[in-house]
């Protein structure tokens, strides 16, 4: 009955051709509808590393240091092609077992495992007081959200919804379900919930008033940047900050995994590479092929697994403002954007500057607008360096 008024608008259905897109070298992916075809390259210079666990990987995630691995007997840090084990003050504190979700957070992160609910940070990790209060072998989703300075922890488990907040553990009652909870994600004043009934439920975060939609099995909750993706057998499902949703249709095996960055960025893993989300379109990161999972650094490098194969693409994708951004502005930008000139002043030189200006800046630089005709344009190396460290997080 509500469907009609609040339930997810489908704005746009388009088929993704996939099949029929030729060879690797000019493989493409129609996954945008509005004729954004995607042209799959290769990233300028990015490393790929390969690694091997001895267990089976369950999850991936990210924080300020690394990626991190879920696997079914435990935690690991990915860096630099090492993988390495989390130190706890006690046993207790290290002993995950099974990793379920990772969730990142303003800093570090959150791991839903058979063990509980615990928090990593930098090289140490320790079990949340809350797990005690759950039935925690039956964990198996975790996001989380800060306002005003007050984390949040929503939690997922075998038989319902859980919510975590300045000690105090709460159960969200969701009308009609006490099944699995599949994926959380974090949008501007709800949690989108998916139910292993094939239903997907928004919770209202102050009020916990929820509404639901029937949209069949769901593999798969990312969220960023107020915006949150869900994936099942045939749709990829965006919801965008306004609360209306976007479906993109996809052939069965298309999309592998979704997952959130570190960066804040919504990555999708796809049957012909990695896509983060960004302008309102999927941007192309690295030509990848096969993998079940993705997670992705605040460095803008993201991991994918297979099983017990984990590969890393770095530098590339980790394009830094002082060495390769600042020169180009300096060559195409300053020349105006300065004192007795009629463009605005910007110092372009200045990371924090161009960062605030940074979004502006790529769409003003793509339309051709800037620097403004009849000047020359950028070249498409330049571009390219440029896409890489705003899709990459903006780093110094
Ligand atoms: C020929 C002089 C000239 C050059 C070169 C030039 N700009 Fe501009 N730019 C302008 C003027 C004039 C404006 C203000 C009018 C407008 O917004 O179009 C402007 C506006 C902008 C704005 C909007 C600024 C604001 O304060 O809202 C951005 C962002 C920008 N430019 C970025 C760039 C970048 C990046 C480059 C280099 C790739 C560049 N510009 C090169 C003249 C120039």
């Amino acid at each position: 009955m509500w469907r009609e008024r609040v339930a997810f608008a489908i704005l746009a259905v388009v088929v993704g051709a996939c099949g029929d897109a030729g060879g690797p070298a000019d493989a493409s992916l129609n996954l945008g509808g509005v004729g954004a075809v995607l042209a799959w390259t290769d990233p300028v210079g990015v490393a790929e590393a390969t690694t091997t666990t001895a267990a089976a990987i369950t999850a991936l995630g990210g924080d300020e240091v690394s990626s991190l691995v879920g696997t079914d007997s435990g935690l690991l840090r990915l860096k630099n092609g090492q993988l390495t084990t989390f130190q706890g003050n006690s046993a207790q504190d290290s002993d995950t077992g099974r990793v379920a979700a990772i969730a990142t957070r303003d800093v570090g992160a959150w791991i839903c495992a058979a063990k509980g609910l615990f928090s990593v940070h930098v090289n140490a990790i320790a079990r949340s007081s809350v797990s005690d209060a759950l039935p925690a072998a039956n964990l198996t989703a975790v996001a989380a959200t800060t306002t005003a300075g007050v984390e949040t922890v929503w939690l997922g488990t075998k038989d319902g919804l859980f919510r975590a907040s300045a000690g105090q553990l709460d159960r969200v009652h969701i009308p009609q379900e006490s099944t699995k909870i599949e994926g959380i994600g974090i949008a501007d004043g709800v949690a989108v919930v998916a139910l292993g009934s094939g239903r997907v439920c928004e919770v209202g975060l102050q009020d916990h008033k929820v509404r639901c939609a029937e949209v069949g099995p769901v593999r798969g909750v990312a969220s960023a940047g107020g915006e949150v993706l869900v994936i099942d057998v045939h749709h990829l499902r965006l919801r965008r900050p306004d609360g209306k949703w976007q479906a993109w249709q996809m052939q069965s095996g298309e999309i592998q995994a979704v997952s959130s960055s570190a960066a804040g960025q919504l990555l999708a893993l796809t049957s012909l590479g990695a896509l983060a989300w960004r302008n309102d379109a999927w941007k192309p990161l690295a030509k990848i092929s096969g993998g079940h999972l993705i997670g992705g650094e605040s460095s803008g490098a993201i991991t994918t697994a297979n099983s017990k194969v984990l590969r890393h693409y770095g530098s590339g994708l980790d394009t830094s403002f002082s060495k390769d951004i600042a020169p180009i502005l300096l060559a195409h930008c300053t020349n105006c954007h300065r004192d007795g000139s009629a463009a605005p002043k910007h110092d372009f030189a200045d990371f924090a500057t161009t960062r605030s200006l940074a979004t502006a800046l790529v769409q003003r630089i793509a339309l051709g607008q800037m620097p403004p005709p009849p000047l020359a344009q950028l070249t498409s190396g330049e571009k390219k360096l440029l896409d890489n460290w705003y899709s990459g997080g903006q780093l110094p």
